[in-house]
């Protein structure tokens, strides 16, 4: 059986402050990417890496992956104007190159989460060959609200009990055959989702879920980068 991972870096990260994508930033000296690329190059049980990220920082990346030694087992395909764009066009890509098996796995893990242990890795790997399909979540510690939009802000509508409510995180794994198929029918119906696991539920497939952790943040508004120089510091300081 293959393990493959997709890595989605094509976003603009317009939520960040400046001209720079969230992914490319330094974090200890080291593009966030190559930090993600890392942790999946540490997993022995990974066969190949799919990078998807927009065409003109193709040949930049191209060149970061050889300086961090990384080009045997890492392929970068054009990303496309929505997160599921880019999956799709790397599982396309891996479709085309090795001939994925349908019992082979694929893992999808934002780009922006550097962040992300092996063990962690590890155990979603082992969970999907459980469930056909895991994904990394965790379980939340706010109350959460369902809210409505009004002119005045939000106003809440209901309180949904937190025991119920789990955050998705990545990596998100799944069965090649079962997330291609997903993807195919998201796609006639004209679904986009903000994750994997979205388009997998809608297809009817049960998601587990492996418990994930802080550390594992996304980089997404200004001060995530702050609380991930603090965590690289303290993970190598260890
Ligand atoms: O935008 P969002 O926070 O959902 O981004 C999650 C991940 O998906 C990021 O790593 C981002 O680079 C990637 N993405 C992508 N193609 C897009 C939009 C986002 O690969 N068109």
């Amino acid at each position: 059986m293959q393990v493959f991972a997709i890595l989605p870096a094509a976003g603009l990260g317009t939520r960040m402050a400046g001209p720079q994508p969230k992914q490319f930033l330094s974090l200890g000296g080291v593009p966030i990417l190559i930090h993600s690329l890392r942790a999946f190059a540490s997993v022995p049980r990974i066969t190949a890496i799919v990078v998807a990220v927009r065409k003109p920082e193709m040949e930049r990346v191209r060149a970061q992956i050889a300086e961090h030694g990384f080009e045997g087992r890492v392929q970068v395909v054009e990303g496309g104007d929505s997160r599921q764009e880019s999956v799709a066009h790397a599982l396309a890509a891996i479709e085309r190159g090795s001939g994925a098996a349908p019992d082979d796995i694929v893992l999808v893990h934002d780009a922006v989460r550097p962040l992300i242990d092996a063990a962690t890795i590890d155990r979603t790997i082992d969970a999907v060959a459980l469930h056909g399909a895991a994904i990394v979540g965790m379980p939340a510690v706010d109350t959460i609200k369902q809210v409505e939009r009004t002119a005045h802000g939000a106003l809440i509508t209901s309180t949904i009990p937190r025991e119920f409510i789990v955050q998705a995180q990545t990596p998100q794994g799944f069965r090649f055959k079962l997330l291609q198929s997903a993807f195919a029918e998201a796609m006639a119906d004209g679904f986009v989702g903000t994750d994997e696991a979205s388009v997998v539920e809608r297809a009817g497939h049960a998601v587990a879920v492996v418990p994930g952790s802080a550390v594992n943040l996304k980089i997404t508004q200004p001060g995530d980068l702050e609380l991930a120089e603090f965590y690289l510091q303290q993970q190598r300081a260890r």
